[in-house]
């Protein structure tokens, strides 16, 4: 019964650390081990069948099929549920979703995450078999083209109380990415780890779970075949899941413990990485589309403290002639740091600085926490004022609003759940724009972030505050830098929607945006939880300006993009600590291919805006920006396609080649989409990268001298390049056709821009790519037809265009030049539009033949 390998053996003490009565008081085993039984295999462990629940017949439903489970005797824990329901719902070929609850309480279902999973009983020939082990109650899920095990959860007991859930499975594989934001490798380590699910106001170190919860884990199956699973535990997740906490085992396997709920899983099939992504979207809904000028360049920090301060730093960014669309202020602006008010001296005229900025063809964005001030004299500060009036504070367990203290002092919080509060809030933001009219909204402190523990009164001595198990959470307790979690919300107490509380502020604000601006809405939340892409971008919170954390921030926001947040990004220079002037050269680098680039600074730190930094320096970051504004129309048809099937923008490269075993854990390096391949510098001092190149050719996007070479034919290697200071490594797959635009300061002035085309052949003399095009602010562009979209084909005789689909906004713009890369003779003539052209180039030494023409976009 104890004979089980030590890497297998699932810990029988996840709640707490058991001697060897404890434990064999539950019925476990207990076998010491040379090494410290903290940290790394259990001592004591559950034997094999421990005793858990009976499964009754399983009988069809609606949906799929129900059986009962229930225990012949109670469990170590208190509050054991005697018997859960089970439903089996077969939702598409590829997508199995399973439920275990308590069908005694019912529990509430959170309304705003839409899943359009639907159970469809009569699935014919799914991708998957499922088998169950009746006592004690288990089950496992195979593939069934090979019989894979994909999931087995009979390696240990399920687990059911009234604050205590817990559930064992093996995994099919030792590669495993997802589980939420954490400062980790993008492959997770298995060597007895442990993530913790909770929301929390925290810069990113070492131990993870910051300001985040995404119950995803994506396991990478690699076989011969290649064959990839993905899971999403909405647990308690979406359905009111207060924290979770997952173990990690070698063997391979996870425990997956909460705090009470429900168990409610999707298991995604794929078997293509990308279809798991996939998969997984069509549960969570699709990210916006952000509007156009997001994808530009932002620039804040915390110190910007008047507006003159601000005018100068647009002023000296467009002096030294760096692209910059979207100008920030932090709380600086606010009058005593309260939301909704602005600081009559120092910002007296705020309304007029960004009218100055949008005459500029720029943008502004600034912050909103969420804790309202609930200091100011009554009839002072109409925000608090109206918000008591219409009821919209969480309250504490008693009854009375919750005051905390943030940024302004004692502060209440608005109940985002509440539909009173929508109307409050979007309120607050009408009035605010009609003086200010800001572009965007950076929400801030939304785990929700609480300088004192629970509220300034402390909170109650309850089986909520302090439950019979504690995850490892910082701090020790669940309130430690939040709310009581007993407070009482709309929808439910504050220890079921604390996870919420960053998504339901985004929803608010993305909502209040839409109704007063009519235009596609951009907001920025440091919390979040799965379907956050629908409503906001993200940025991974307060990251030291150092090394370490410039190499983290790629995994950081790699996985943002498989959880459905693509608009993502890291505070571009770091945010805490001096920077100098060589890490943010090369943080400027890398950051010109986040899918969200903004620089940004905390108060006490040496500047580091672009234009403070030497000439060189300065190129060096003008280059990189500039040479992001250029790639922008490719940028946008990635959000395009993020947008409308729930693809990628940037990319891990196991998404892209699945197959190639070199590329599954490789995180230094990325793509954006499956064309572009980004090797930044990630080391003090380093003038050259060693680049993985997976197989085929590529083509250096820049020059890169000495040497003058740029293509490389790959079998799947690492390369040695370059990189000098001025210098990031972007490589071209052969067979994609990118498009770009001349690039300009503003996003403005550049979608004015003559657009141009690079081409890069394949051995087989082709290419493709393709172009979305719209006036990139619009609402609902795509689902009203309300776009241009365009295939480049380029073959064996020529290059050619495809007007899929052609509205008003090409219209007048010009496609400038066409390079090739890989053209292997000079061409003998050049033809655009059925006449000849005479203003090429072809270089011998490239490969690459330069078209000047000009095809001007019209309406067919
Ligand atoms: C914390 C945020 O993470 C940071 O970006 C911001 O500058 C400060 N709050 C001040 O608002």
């Amino acid at each position: 019964q104890c004979g089980i390998a030590v890497e297998s053996r699932i810990n029988c003490g996840c709640d707490r650390s058991l001697s060897r009565a404890d434990c064999e008081a539950r019925g476990c085993c207990y076998v010491p081990l040379p090494q410290s039984g903290l940290g790394g295999p259990p001592w004591c462990f559950y034997p094999v069948r421990y005793p858990g629940y009976k499964m009754g017949p399983l009988l069809p439903t609606e949906k799929g099929q129900r059986a009962t489970l229930a225990r012949s005797a109670p469990s170590y824990l208190p509050r054991d549920i005697p018997t859960l329901q089970l439903d089996l719902m077969p939702e598409t070929l590829g997508r199995l979703h399973l439920t275990l609850k308590d069908p005694a309480s019912p529990r509430y279902e959170v309304p705003f995450v839409t899943s359009q999973s639907r159970g469809h009983k009569d699935i014919q020939n799914p991708l998957y078999d499922v088998d169950f082990q009746p006592d004690p109650f288990g089950f496992i899920v195979r593939r069934k083209s090979n019989g894979r095990v994909l999931l087995n959860t009979t390696i240990g007991p399920l687990l059911f109380a009234d604050q205590y859930v817990q559930l064992s499975t093996s995994m099919a594989s030792s590669v495993i990415s997802g589980l939420g934001e954490h400062y980790t490798p993008i492959t997770l380590d298995l060597n007895w780890t442990s993530v913790s699910l909770w929301n929390r106001d925290m810069a990113p170190h070492v131990r993870p779970s910051e300001h985040f919860t995404f119950c995803f884990y994506f396991v990478l199956l690699l076989s011969k075949m290649a064959y990839y699973v993905g899971l999403l535990f909405k647990t308690k997740c979406f359905d009111n899941l207060p924290i979770a906490e997952v173990f990690l085992q070698p063997a391979p396997a996870l425990t997956w413990v909460t705090v009470g709920g429900i168990l409610d899983f999707y298991i995604f099939l794929g078997p293509s990485p990308q279809s798991v992504v996939q998969q997984y979207h069509e549960v969570i809904g699709y990210p916006m589309m952000p509007p156009y000028w997001s994808l530009g360049f932002h620039l804040c920090r915390w110190g910007y403290t008047s507006t003159n301060i601000t005018r100068t730093v647009v002023q000296l960014m467009r002096q030294a002639k760096i692209p910059l669309d979207v100008q920030w202020n932090d709380l600086d602006y606010a009058d005593q740091r309260r939301v909704f008010t602005f600081d009559l001296q120092r910002f007296g005229d705020l309304p007029r600085m960004v009218e100055e900025f949008h005459q500029l063809g720029m943008k502004y964005v600034l912050i909103l926490d969420p804790g309202i001030s609930s200091a100011s004299p009554p009839g002072s500060y109409k925000p608090f004022d109206d918000g008591l009036k219409r009821g919209v504070f969480i309250k504490n367990s008693t009854g009375q609003i919750l005051i905390g203290k943030v940024w302004p002092g004692p502060t209440a919080f608005p109940d985002f759940t509440n539909p009173t509060t929508q109307d409050w809030w979007t309120d607050c933001i009408r009035v605010f724009h009609s003086k200010v009219p800001v572009d965007g909204l950076w929400i801030d402190m939304n785990e929700p972030s609480n300088f004192v523990q629970g509220s300034v009164d402390g909170c109650p001595d309850s089986d909520l505050e302090k439950p019979p198990y504690t995850p490892g959470v910082i701090g020790g307790q669940l309130n430690a830098g939040t709310l009581c979690v007993s407070a009482q919300q709309y929808l439910s107490n504050h220890y079921n929607l604390h996870n919420l509380y960053g998504l339901t502020e985004a929803i608010a604000t993305h909502r209040a945006l839409l109704k007063v601006k009519s235009t596609r809405p951009f907001v920025l939340s440091r919390s979040s939880f799965p379907g956050l892409g629908r409503f906001s971008a993200h940025w991974t919170g307060d990251v030291r300006s150092d090394w370490e954390q410039l190499r983290f921030s790629i995994p950081g926001v790699l996985l943002f993009g498989l959880y459905g947040v693509p608009l993502v990004g890291a505070d571009v220079c770091g945010f805490g600590g001096d920077t100098t002037e060589e890490l943010c050269v090369r943080w400027t680098q890398l950051g010109a291919f986040y899918p969200f680039m903004r620089n940004h600074n905390d108060k006490p730190n040496a500047p580091q805006e672009p234009f403070v930094f030497s000439q060189q320096a300065q190129d060096a970051m003008r280059t990189a920006i500039t040479l992001r504004y250029s790639l922008l129309p490719f940028l946008y048809t990635l959000f395009h396609h993020t947008h409308s099937s729930g693809s990628t923008v940037a990319r891990p490269l196991f998404l892209e080649f699945p197959t190639d075993p070199d590329c599954q854990t490789i995180d230094r390096q990325f793509l954006w989409g499956s064309s572009l391949l980004i090797s930044p510098v990630l080391e003090e001092g380093a003038l050259e990268v060693t680049a993985y190149l997976p197989p085929g050719t590529w083509y250096s996007l820049h020059n890169v001298i000495p040497p003058l070479i740029l293509s490389y034919y790959s079998k799947g290697q690492y390369i040695l390049f370059p990189a000098p200071l001025d210098t990031i490594n972007v490589h071209v797959r052969e067979g994609s056709i990118i498009p770009q635009q001349v690039p300009a300061l503003t996003t403005t002035a550049s979608r004015r821009n003559p657009f141009t085309l690079i081409v890069a052949l394949s051995v087989g003399n082709w290419a493709k790519g393709e172009l979305f095009w719209d006036d990139g602010e619009s609402l609902d562009t795509f689902e009203h037809g309300n776009y241009s979209y365009v295939l480049f084909f380029a073959e064996e005789v020529q290059n050619r265009e495809n007007f899929v689909k052609l509205n008003g906004s090409l219209d007048g713009l010009v496609l400038g030049e066409v390079r090739v890369f890989g053209v292997r003779a000079p061409p003998t003539s050049v033809w655009a539009n059925g006449q000849k052209v005479h203003d090429f180039s072809y270089s011998q030494d490239t490969k690459v033949c330069n078209k000047r023409f000009i095809l001007i976009f019209k309406m067919c």
